[in-house]
């Protein structure tokens, strides 16, 4: 069992989104998965080009994407993964632009056009999407990032198997509010916040990487 995870956030230590996944992984890896995190900001690479490489009639393989860059090696694991984790800040209202990019080479070569509309991975794996957000939750419907979300979990259901979300939300944003513009915000609530809800959503994420190690029933 092989699971693999993927930062969208531009911070790769100790931040949100990063110890998350992390709690995630180390889930899995109590379960015994063999678990890898890919940092997505370490990474050169671009969305789709639109290329259609992957639609070609009489390719020679499918579900593989022509654009060669640092994704390519990462596209070739997944192919092999277990189950997947993607994890990303939210940047006005949507997933970061590398976890958006990464979206878009991850799941458009196994979304095949033919006429039954099959996909193209060819098994089914658990699947996951962790948010990390400033909002508390009560905002997130007056936000409207609802559907935003329950979009992201079809996708990657549709191409892969069932998708799982964890929120994480009312996040800080920096260590310390007295440094930078923060009127907006409470600090002293933010740090509180950060000393006992956090450690409960790194909790969650543990059960949920567990959850992940476990084989798919049927
Ligand atoms: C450019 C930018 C845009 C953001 N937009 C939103 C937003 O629309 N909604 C929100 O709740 N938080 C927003 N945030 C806050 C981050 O989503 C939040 O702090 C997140 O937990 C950061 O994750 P990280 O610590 O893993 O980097 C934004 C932060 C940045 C830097």
């Amino acid at each position: 069992m092989r699971i693999m995870a993927f930062n969208g956030s531009p911070r790769t230590r100790d931040w949100n989104t990063v110890s998350l996944l992390e709690h995630a992984l180390k889930g899995a890896e109590a379960e015994g998965a063999e678990t890898e995190m890919v940092h997505l900001y370490d990474l050169q690479f671009s969305g789709c080009i639109s290329c259609f490489s992957c639609k070609r009639i009489g390719r020679k393989q499918t579900g593989v994407c022509a654009v060669q860059d640092d994704l390519s090696d990462v596209l070739k694991r997944v192919a092999k993964a277990d189950a997947l984790i993607l994890g990303s800040p939210i940047y006005y209202g949507t997933e970061t632009a590398s976890m958006r990019a990464f979206i878009e080479r991850l799941c458009f070569p196994y979304n095949s056009y033919a006429e039954d509309g099959h996909c193209d991975f060819g098994r089914t794996i658990p699947t996951a999407m962790v948010y990390t957000m400033n909002i508390p939750e009560e905002m997130i419907e007056t936000y409207g990032y609802t559907p935003h979300f329950n979009l992201t979990k079809r996708i990657l259901s549709t191409h892969f198997g069932p998708c799982e979300m964890l929120l994480a939300t009312d996040t800080v944003q920096y260590r310390n509010y007295d440094t930078y513009e923060s009127a907006k915000f409470d600090g002293n609530a933010k740090k509180a916040r950060r000393e006992t809800a956090f450690p409960a959503d790194c909790a969650r994420a543990f059960e949920l990487g567990k959850r992940m190690a476990m084989p798919l029933a049927g």
